[in-house]
Protein backbone atom coordinates (compact mmCIF):
# COMPACT_ATOMS: atom_id res chain seq x y z
CA UNK A 1 0.00 0.00 0.00
CA UNK A 2 1.27 3.73 -0.91
CA UNK A 3 0.36 6.87 -0.97
CA UNK A 4 -1.26 6.34 -4.39
CA UNK A 5 -4.03 4.06 -2.45
CA UNK A 6 -5.34 6.70 0.27
CA UNK A 7 -8.73 7.24 -0.94
CA UNK A 8 -8.50 11.33 -0.12
CA UNK A 9 -12.03 12.98 1.07
CA UNK A 10 -11.30 16.70 1.40
CA UNK A 11 -13.10 19.15 4.53
CA UNK A 12 -15.59 21.42 3.01
CA UNK A 13 -15.53 22.86 6.76
CA UNK A 14 -11.80 23.31 6.90
CA UNK A 15 -10.94 26.47 8.91
CA UNK A 16 -11.03 29.56 7.33
CA UNK A 17 -7.28 31.08 7.50
CA UNK A 18 -8.60 33.95 10.31
CA UNK A 19 -10.36 30.60 12.44
CA UNK A 20 -6.61 29.23 12.21
CA UNK A 21 -4.88 32.40 13.08
CA UNK A 22 -7.22 32.48 16.23
CA UNK A 23 -5.94 28.51 17.53
CA UNK A 24 -2.17 29.41 16.60
CA UNK A 25 -2.05 32.72 18.42
CA UNK A 26 -2.52 30.19 21.84
CA UNK A 27 -2.53 26.57 20.65
CA UNK A 28 -1.93 25.35 24.43
CA UNK A 29 -1.18 21.74 24.00
CA UNK A 30 -3.32 18.93 22.59
CA UNK A 31 -6.52 20.65 22.41
CA UNK A 32 -6.82 21.80 19.01
CA UNK A 33 -6.82 19.48 15.79
CA UNK A 34 -6.11 20.08 12.12
CA UNK A 35 -8.97 19.93 9.48
CA UNK A 36 -8.46 16.10 8.58
CA UNK A 37 -7.06 12.70 9.97
CA UNK A 38 -5.37 9.74 8.20
CA UNK A 39 -7.95 6.42 9.08
CA UNK A 40 -6.25 2.55 8.11
CA UNK A 41 -8.15 -0.93 8.39
CA UNK A 42 -6.02 -4.13 9.43
CA UNK A 43 -7.92 -7.42 9.70
CA UNK A 44 -6.45 -10.69 10.10
CA UNK A 45 -5.91 -12.66 7.05
CA UNK A 46 -6.47 -9.51 4.75
CA UNK A 47 -3.98 -7.13 6.62
CA UNK A 48 -4.24 -3.48 6.02
CA UNK A 49 -6.71 -2.19 3.64
CA UNK A 50 -9.08 1.00 3.83
CA UNK A 51 -6.56 3.96 3.62
CA UNK A 52 -7.78 7.57 3.84
CA UNK A 53 -7.30 10.63 4.41
CA UNK A 54 -10.86 12.43 4.92
CA UNK A 55 -12.02 15.31 7.38
CA UNK A 56 -11.34 15.39 10.60
CA UNK A 57 -13.92 13.31 12.98
CA UNK A 58 -15.97 10.99 15.49
CA UNK A 59 -15.41 7.35 14.81
CA UNK A 60 -18.42 5.41 14.58
CA UNK A 61 -17.59 2.45 17.31
CA UNK A 62 -19.80 -0.33 18.39
CA UNK A 63 -19.91 -0.43 22.14
CA UNK A 64 -18.69 -4.11 22.16
CA UNK A 65 -15.60 -3.31 20.13
CA UNK A 66 -12.38 -4.97 22.32
CA UNK A 67 -10.42 -1.66 22.74
CA UNK A 68 -13.62 -0.03 25.48
CA UNK A 69 -12.82 -3.38 27.37
CA UNK A 70 -9.63 -4.59 27.52
CA UNK A 71 -7.29 -1.49 26.14
CA UNK A 72 -5.64 -3.26 23.42
CA UNK A 73 -4.55 -0.04 22.26
CA UNK A 74 -1.38 1.80 21.75
CA UNK A 75 0.35 4.85 20.60
CA UNK A 76 3.02 7.14 19.31
CA UNK A 77 3.65 10.85 19.65
CA UNK A 78 6.15 13.04 17.07
CA UNK A 79 5.80 16.56 15.82
CA UNK A 80 6.43 18.43 12.42
CA UNK A 81 8.20 21.65 12.68
CA UNK A 82 8.38 24.53 10.10
CA UNK A 83 12.24 25.56 9.26
CA UNK A 84 13.43 29.22 8.49
CA UNK A 85 13.23 28.29 4.59
CA UNK A 86 9.60 27.22 5.08
CA UNK A 87 10.50 23.50 4.92
CA UNK A 88 8.22 21.32 7.04
CA UNK A 89 10.43 18.22 8.28
CA UNK A 90 9.35 15.86 10.90
CA UNK A 91 12.46 14.27 13.64
CA UNK A 92 12.93 10.43 12.94
CA UNK A 93 9.41 9.06 12.41
CA UNK A 94 11.01 5.76 11.21
CA UNK A 95 12.31 5.55 14.93
CA UNK A 96 8.66 6.07 16.08
CA UNK A 97 7.70 3.40 13.18
CA UNK A 98 9.50 1.07 14.65
CA UNK A 99 8.58 1.63 18.36
CA UNK A 100 4.94 1.79 17.32
CA UNK A 101 5.91 -2.09 16.09
CA UNK A 102 7.93 -2.86 19.33
CA UNK A 103 4.67 -1.96 20.96
CA UNK A 104 2.42 -4.02 18.87
CA UNK A 105 4.66 -6.96 19.55
CA UNK A 106 4.46 -6.49 23.00
CA UNK A 107 0.08 -5.96 22.80
CA UNK A 108 -0.51 -9.12 20.35
CA UNK A 109 -1.28 -6.37 17.50
CA UNK A 110 -0.51 -6.12 14.00
CA UNK A 111 2.67 -4.31 13.34
CA UNK A 112 2.23 -2.17 10.43
CA UNK A 113 5.27 -0.84 7.79
CA UNK A 114 7.25 1.31 8.62
CA UNK A 115 6.54 2.75 5.19
CA UNK A 116 3.12 3.18 5.58
CA UNK A 117 3.43 4.69 8.93
CA UNK A 118 5.33 7.27 7.69
CA UNK A 119 3.13 8.14 4.69
CA UNK A 120 0.37 8.20 6.95
CA UNK A 121 2.14 11.02 8.66
CA UNK A 122 3.40 12.48 5.03
CA UNK A 123 -0.08 12.26 3.63
CA UNK A 124 -1.52 14.32 7.05
CA UNK A 125 0.84 17.02 7.08
CA UNK A 126 1.38 18.14 3.95
CA UNK A 127 -2.52 18.37 3.63
CA UNK A 128 -2.79 20.23 6.93
CA UNK A 129 0.57 22.08 6.25
CA UNK A 130 -1.20 25.46 6.89
CA UNK A 131 -1.75 24.24 10.61
CA UNK A 132 2.67 23.47 11.64
CA UNK A 133 2.79 27.16 13.05
CA UNK A 134 5.48 29.88 12.03
CA UNK A 135 5.89 31.09 15.93
CA UNK A 136 9.17 30.34 17.73
CA UNK A 137 8.89 26.93 19.54
CA UNK A 138 5.47 26.04 18.05
CA UNK A 139 5.02 22.92 16.43
CA UNK A 140 2.64 20.11 14.97
CA UNK A 141 2.24 17.43 17.39
CA UNK A 142 1.38 14.43 15.34
CA UNK A 143 -0.64 11.26 17.14
CA UNK A 144 -0.79 8.15 15.44
CA UNK A 145 -2.68 5.17 17.37
CA UNK A 146 -4.02 2.05 17.04
CA UNK A 147 -6.99 0.16 18.65
CA UNK A 148 -8.62 -3.10 18.21
CA UNK A 149 -11.91 -2.76 16.62
CA UNK A 150 -13.07 -6.28 16.76
CA UNK A 151 -16.96 -6.63 18.46
CA UNK A 152 -16.07 -9.34 20.90
CA UNK A 153 -15.97 -9.52 24.58
CA UNK A 154 -14.20 -12.77 24.34
CA UNK A 155 -10.68 -12.50 26.18
CA UNK A 156 -9.09 -15.64 25.40
CA UNK A 157 -6.98 -14.42 22.43
CA UNK A 158 -6.48 -11.06 20.75
CA UNK A 159 -8.94 -9.31 18.27
CA UNK A 160 -8.13 -9.74 14.65
CA UNK A 161 -9.40 -6.45 13.55
CA UNK A 162 -8.06 -2.59 13.97
CA UNK A 163 -8.10 0.61 13.17
CA UNK A 164 -4.90 2.80 12.38
CA UNK A 165 -5.51 6.70 12.86
CA UNK A 166 -3.32 9.67 12.75
CA UNK A 167 -4.27 13.12 14.57
CA UNK A 168 -2.70 16.23 14.22
CA UNK A 169 -2.54 19.16 16.88
CA UNK A 170 -1.05 22.53 16.74
CA UNK A 171 1.21 22.93 19.53
CA UNK A 172 2.44 26.12 22.23
CA UNK A 173 6.00 26.49 23.43
CA UNK A 174 6.03 24.33 26.60
CA UNK A 175 7.93 26.92 27.94
CA UNK A 176 5.80 30.00 26.98
CA UNK A 177 6.86 32.02 29.75
CA UNK A 178 10.82 30.51 29.87
CA UNK A 179 12.08 27.49 31.22
CA UNK A 180 10.70 26.77 34.74
CA UNK A 181 12.96 23.64 36.82
CA UNK A 182 9.99 21.31 37.76
CA UNK A 183 9.23 19.97 41.20
CA UNK A 184 8.84 16.41 41.70
CA UNK A 185 6.88 13.36 43.77
CA UNK A 186 8.99 9.68 44.42
CA UNK A 187 5.83 7.84 44.15
CA UNK A 188 6.31 4.95 47.13
CA UNK A 189 2.52 3.95 46.68
CA UNK A 190 2.13 3.56 43.11
CA UNK A 191 4.48 2.20 40.87
CA UNK A 192 4.10 2.30 36.61
CA UNK A 193 5.48 -0.57 35.62
CA UNK A 194 6.49 -3.80 36.14
CA UNK A 195 8.97 -6.79 35.01
CA UNK A 196 7.46 -8.77 32.40
CA UNK A 197 4.43 -6.23 32.16
CA UNK A 198 3.68 -2.89 29.40
CA UNK A 199 6.35 -0.41 30.68
CA UNK A 200 8.31 -0.57 27.63
CA UNK A 201 5.21 -0.46 25.41
CA UNK A 202 3.12 2.84 24.41
CA UNK A 203 0.38 1.62 25.28
CA UNK A 204 -2.97 3.81 27.12
CA UNK A 205 -3.40 1.30 29.76
CA UNK A 206 -0.12 2.25 31.31
CA UNK A 207 -0.88 6.25 31.19
CA UNK A 208 -4.42 5.08 33.17
CA UNK A 209 -2.54 3.80 35.97
CA UNK A 210 -0.14 6.85 36.69
CA UNK A 211 -2.97 9.01 36.48
CA UNK A 212 -3.79 8.19 40.46
CA UNK A 213 0.19 8.71 41.00
CA UNK A 214 0.45 12.29 39.16
CA UNK A 215 -2.75 13.22 41.22
CA UNK A 216 -0.77 12.49 44.73
CA UNK A 217 1.90 14.47 43.36
CA UNK A 218 0.21 17.70 42.72
CA UNK A 219 -1.56 17.11 46.06
CA UNK A 220 2.26 17.13 47.53
CA UNK A 221 2.79 20.34 46.04
CA UNK A 222 4.39 19.40 42.92
CA UNK A 223 4.24 19.02 39.00
CA UNK A 224 5.18 15.71 38.27
CA UNK A 225 5.57 12.17 39.87
CA UNK A 226 8.99 9.91 39.33
CA UNK A 227 8.72 6.76 39.36
CA UNK A 228 10.51 3.73 40.99
CA UNK A 229 11.16 0.41 40.17
CA UNK A 230 8.49 -2.01 40.95
CA UNK A 231 10.48 -4.50 42.83
CA UNK A 232 12.92 -2.33 45.06
CA UNK A 233 11.05 0.79 44.97
CA UNK A 234 15.03 2.01 44.91
CA UNK A 235 15.71 2.95 41.24
CA UNK A 236 14.86 5.79 39.53
CA UNK A 237 13.22 4.78 36.08
CA UNK A 238 11.14 7.44 34.92
CA UNK A 239 9.45 11.01 35.80
CA UNK A 240 6.18 11.65 34.46
CA UNK A 241 6.03 10.53 31.42
CA UNK A 242 9.61 11.50 30.39
CA UNK A 243 12.95 9.55 30.82
CA UNK A 244 15.39 10.88 33.22
CA UNK A 245 19.05 12.00 33.12
CA UNK A 246 21.61 13.16 35.64
CA UNK A 247 24.67 15.96 35.04
CA UNK A 248 27.82 14.84 36.67
CA UNK A 249 30.31 17.21 37.53
CA UNK A 250 30.72 20.74 35.51
CA UNK A 251 31.99 21.34 31.86
CA UNK A 252 35.31 23.91 31.68
CA UNK A 253 33.21 26.37 30.57
CA UNK A 254 31.57 26.73 34.16
CA UNK A 255 34.48 25.90 35.94
CA UNK A 256 35.33 22.12 36.40
CA UNK A 257 36.65 18.89 35.07
CA UNK A 258 34.28 18.12 32.18
CA UNK A 259 30.40 17.43 32.89
CA UNK A 260 29.28 13.65 32.13
CA UNK A 261 25.59 12.13 31.87
CA UNK A 262 23.36 8.76 33.37
CA UNK A 263 20.29 7.82 32.46
CA UNK A 264 18.57 5.09 33.76
CA UNK A 265 19.14 2.02 31.56
CA UNK A 266 15.96 0.63 29.78
CA UNK A 267 15.77 -2.60 31.60
CA UNK A 268 11.78 -3.54 30.11
CA UNK A 269 9.79 -1.25 32.68
CA UNK A 270 11.11 2.11 30.87
CA UNK A 271 9.93 4.02 27.49
CA UNK A 272 12.69 3.96 24.98
CA UNK A 273 12.32 7.47 24.50
CA UNK A 274 13.83 8.57 21.31
CA UNK A 275 14.65 12.10 22.95
CA UNK A 276 16.67 9.92 25.22
CA UNK A 277 18.13 8.45 22.22
CA UNK A 278 18.94 11.44 20.23
CA UNK A 279 20.87 12.71 24.01
CA UNK A 280 22.61 9.13 23.89
CA UNK A 281 24.33 10.52 20.33
CA UNK A 282 24.32 13.98 20.37
CA UNK A 283 25.70 14.63 24.02
CA UNK A 284 29.03 12.52 23.22
CA UNK A 285 29.54 14.71 20.11
CA UNK A 286 29.19 17.90 22.34
CA UNK A 287 32.23 15.89 24.55
CA UNK A 288 29.62 14.88 27.04
CA UNK A 289 30.20 11.00 27.89
CA UNK A 290 26.92 9.52 28.80
CA UNK A 291 26.20 6.31 30.21
CA UNK A 292 23.42 4.53 31.12
CA UNK A 293 22.94 2.05 34.43
CA UNK A 294 21.20 2.08 37.81
CA UNK A 295 20.59 5.11 39.90
CA UNK A 296 19.26 5.02 43.53
CA UNK A 297 17.12 7.28 45.16
CA UNK A 298 19.81 7.30 47.56
CA UNK A 299 22.54 8.79 45.29
CA UNK A 300 20.22 10.87 43.68
CA UNK A 301 19.89 12.40 47.19
CA UNK A 302 23.58 11.96 48.44
CA UNK A 303 25.09 13.45 44.89
CA UNK A 304 22.69 16.65 45.34
CA UNK A 305 24.12 17.63 49.01
CA UNK A 306 27.66 16.68 48.21
CA UNK A 307 27.53 18.87 44.85
CA UNK A 308 28.40 15.53 42.49
CA UNK A 309 25.21 15.57 40.53
CA UNK A 310 24.82 19.07 39.26
CA UNK A 311 21.79 19.09 37.04
CA UNK A 312 18.74 16.01 36.54
CA UNK A 313 16.37 16.43 33.46
CA UNK A 314 13.79 14.76 31.99
CA UNK A 315 13.05 15.05 28.11
CA UNK A 316 10.65 13.77 25.89
CA UNK A 317 9.03 14.36 22.43
CA UNK A 318 6.09 17.50 24.26
CA UNK A 319 9.00 19.52 26.33
CA UNK A 320 12.22 18.77 25.05
CA UNK A 321 14.40 19.01 27.92
CA UNK A 322 12.62 19.61 31.47
CA UNK A 323 15.11 20.55 34.33
CA UNK A 324 14.11 18.96 37.83
CA UNK A 325 14.94 21.66 40.44
CA UNK A 326 13.17 20.23 43.99
CA UNK A 327 12.41 16.36 44.51
CA UNK A 328 10.15 15.50 47.32
CA UNK A 329 9.13 12.38 49.48
CA UNK A 330 7.23 10.98 52.29
CA UNK A 331 10.64 11.06 53.78
CA UNK A 332 12.70 13.78 52.21
CA UNK A 333 12.66 16.78 50.14
CA UNK A 334 16.07 18.24 48.93
CA UNK A 335 16.74 20.83 46.09
CA UNK A 336 18.81 20.29 43.05
CA UNK A 337 21.39 22.88 42.22
CA UNK A 338 19.18 25.31 44.05
CA UNK A 339 16.14 24.75 41.60
CA UNK A 340 17.68 26.63 38.57
CA UNK A 341 18.18 25.72 35.43
CA UNK A 342 21.76 24.09 34.40
CA UNK A 343 23.97 24.82 31.85
CA UNK A 344 24.35 21.33 30.15
CA UNK A 345 20.40 20.53 30.00
CA UNK A 346 19.99 24.21 28.08
CA UNK A 347 22.86 23.62 25.97
CA UNK A 348 21.73 20.05 25.05
CA UNK A 349 18.38 21.74 24.18
CA UNK A 350 19.56 24.51 21.96
CA UNK A 351 21.30 21.82 20.35
CA UNK A 352 18.65 19.63 19.60
CA UNK A 353 15.90 22.21 19.14
CA UNK A 354 18.34 23.55 16.50
CA UNK A 355 18.65 20.11 14.71
CA UNK A 356 14.64 20.04 14.13
CA UNK A 357 14.28 23.59 13.34
CA UNK A 358 17.37 23.68 11.05
CA UNK A 359 18.79 26.28 12.24
CA UNK A 360 21.89 23.78 13.06
CA UNK A 361 23.53 20.99 11.21
CA UNK A 362 21.72 17.50 11.26
CA UNK A 363 24.56 14.77 10.81
CA UNK A 364 22.68 12.09 11.99
CA UNK A 365 19.78 12.33 9.36
CA UNK A 366 17.47 12.82 11.87
CA UNK A 367 14.89 15.29 10.12
CA UNK A 368 13.05 13.90 7.36
CA UNK A 369 11.45 16.70 4.81
CA UNK A 370 8.01 16.38 3.97
CA UNK A 371 7.50 19.60 1.49
N1 LIG B 1 8.59 8.02 28.86
C1 LIG B 1 7.26 7.93 28.71
C2 LIG B 1 6.49 7.11 29.68
C3 LIG B 1 6.63 8.59 27.64
O1 LIG B 1 5.33 8.51 27.46
C4 LIG B 1 7.43 9.37 26.76
C5 LIG B 1 6.82 10.14 25.68
O2 LIG B 1 6.24 9.74 24.81
C6 LIG B 1 8.80 9.40 26.93
C7 LIG B 1 9.35 8.72 28.00
C8 LIG B 1 9.68 10.16 25.99
O3 LIG B 1 9.70 9.55 24.75
P1 LIG B 1 10.02 10.36 23.42
O4 LIG B 1 11.34 10.99 23.63
O5 LIG B 1 10.04 9.34 22.34
O6 LIG B 1 8.93 11.35 23.26
C1 LIG C 1 6.21 13.37 25.34
O1 LIG C 1 6.06 13.58 24.15
O2 LIG C 1 7.26 13.66 25.91
C2 LIG C 1 5.13 12.81 26.13
O3 LIG C 1 5.33 12.66 27.27
C3 LIG C 1 3.88 12.47 25.48
C4 LIG C 1 2.75 12.35 26.47
C5 LIG C 1 1.70 13.36 26.20
C6 LIG C 1 2.19 10.97 26.46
Amino acid sequence: MTTQDFQITLNERSATAEERERVLADPGWGLHFTDHMVTIRYKEGKGWYDARLEPYGPIPMDPASQVFHYSQELFEGLKAYRQADGTIVTFRPYANAARMNRSARRMAMPEIPEQLFVDSLEILVSTDREWVPTREGQSLYLRPFMFATTRALGVNQPADEYMFVVIASPSGNYYARGIKPVSVWLSRDYTRAAPGGTGEAKTGGNYAASFAGQAQAVEHGCDQVVWLDAVERRWVEEVGSMNLFFVYGTDAEHGGQGARLRTPALTGTLLPGITRDSMLKLAPDLGIPVEEGRISVQEWREGCESGEITEVFGCGTAAVISPVGHVKAPDMEFTIRGGETGPIAMRLREELIGIQYGTRPDPYGWVHKIV
